[in-house]
């Protein structure tokens, strides 16, 4: 990993992944320690989130250190026309690191280019979201107990999916074979299957949510279509029911098939899924905790080595 900040999920080494998912181990197993005793943390969001910045501030408080931030940008002097440059600068004199979530792509690249302190990127516009991938890598471990040579199948908004994206990334170190369910308007851009390719990884393209592919897969990742990536929403109304996930479809699905989702859900998984052993979408959620934690000391340099 790139040392200093954590932006995107492919500045990070195979070995990287797995130090922080031994880390991430380690800080579920205690996650009240107080190795960020008399550090400042800064959470800047300048798009709305619940898990993602909620989970980096319970990480902080667990971990003994002090947040400082905005959940709402409009409450903040980027609603009288400061820059982003700006705003990192003037943060960087208060903070020891800097968790950022921007509706622009590059943004958490761009503050990590003007700040000595860590950038972590907790989102950038349709781009990235590498903590959601390192909790949600953590969560394909602990539920098919290895992350190799796995089926894997994402269903939904293919194309502004931050999660989809960053995972795609992170997966490619452990050889996966993905299944891509979307809609034609939401598709995987070109540029993640020419990875892909470049990497010699296989997939397979559907507009059909079929049982078929339901039925090889050990991992749903289904996602939402995000209604604020849309600039007309006759768009967004024409692909938002595009696939629901009921109980019944997982009726003859692998016995180690999860449901994973980075949530919020709006209705793409059914109510009655939550019922359902296979769906793990909010143990997914818990485990962001831990993951956290483990971003937040790698990037400090407080790893627990003990
Ligand atoms: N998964 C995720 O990023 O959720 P939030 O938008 O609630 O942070």
């Amino acid at each position: 990993m790139k040392k200093g900040s954590f932006v995107s999920i492919a500045d990070c080494s195979k070995e990287d992944i797995l130090q922080l998912m031994e880390e991430t181990a380690r800080f579920e197993q205690n996650p009240n320690q107080d190795v960020l005793e008399g550090k400042v943390c800064a959470t800047l969001f300048f798009e709305p989130s619940t898990r993602t910045r909620l989970s980096f501030e319970t990480a902080v408080n667990r971990l003994g250190g002090r947040v400082i931030g905005f959940s709402d940008a409009s409450t903040t002097s980027s609603s009288k026309g400061e820059t982003l440059k700006d705003t990192i600068k003037m943060v960087s004199n208060y903070a020891d690191v800097i968790i950022m979530r921007h509706y622009l792509e590059g943004a958490a690249r761009y503050a990590s280019e003007i700040t000595d302190i860590p950038i972590i990127n907790a989102g950038d516009g349709a781009n990235q979201h590498p903590s959601q991938t390192m909790l949600d890598l953590y969560s394909i471990y602990k539920t098919q107990g290895r992350l190799s040579n796995l089926i894997i199948t994402m269903v939904g908004d293919l194309k502004y999916g931050r999660t989809v994206h960053s995972l795609l990334n992170g997966m490619s170190h452990f050889n996966p074979t993905f299944h891509f369910v979307a809609p034609e308007e939401l598709r995987l851009p070109d540029i993640y299957k020419q990875f892909l390719d470049t990497q010699g990884i296989l997939y397979e393209e559907h507009t059909d949510f079929s049982p078929e592919v339901i039925n090889k897969s050990d991992i749903l990742y289904m996602t939402r279509v995000q209604r604020e990536r849309f600039t007309d929403l006759m768009e967004y109304e024409k692909v938002k029911n595009s696939y629901i996930l009921t109980n019944e479809m997982l009726d003859h699905s692998k016995p180690n098939l999860r449901v994973l989702h980075p949530l919020p859900r709006v209705n793409e998984i059914a109510y009655d899924v939550d019922d359902n052993p296979k769906a793990y979408y909010f143990e997914q959620a818990k485990n962001g905790l831990y993951a956290r934690q483990a971003i937040i000391c790698e990037v400090l340099n407080l790893s627990l080595r003990a």
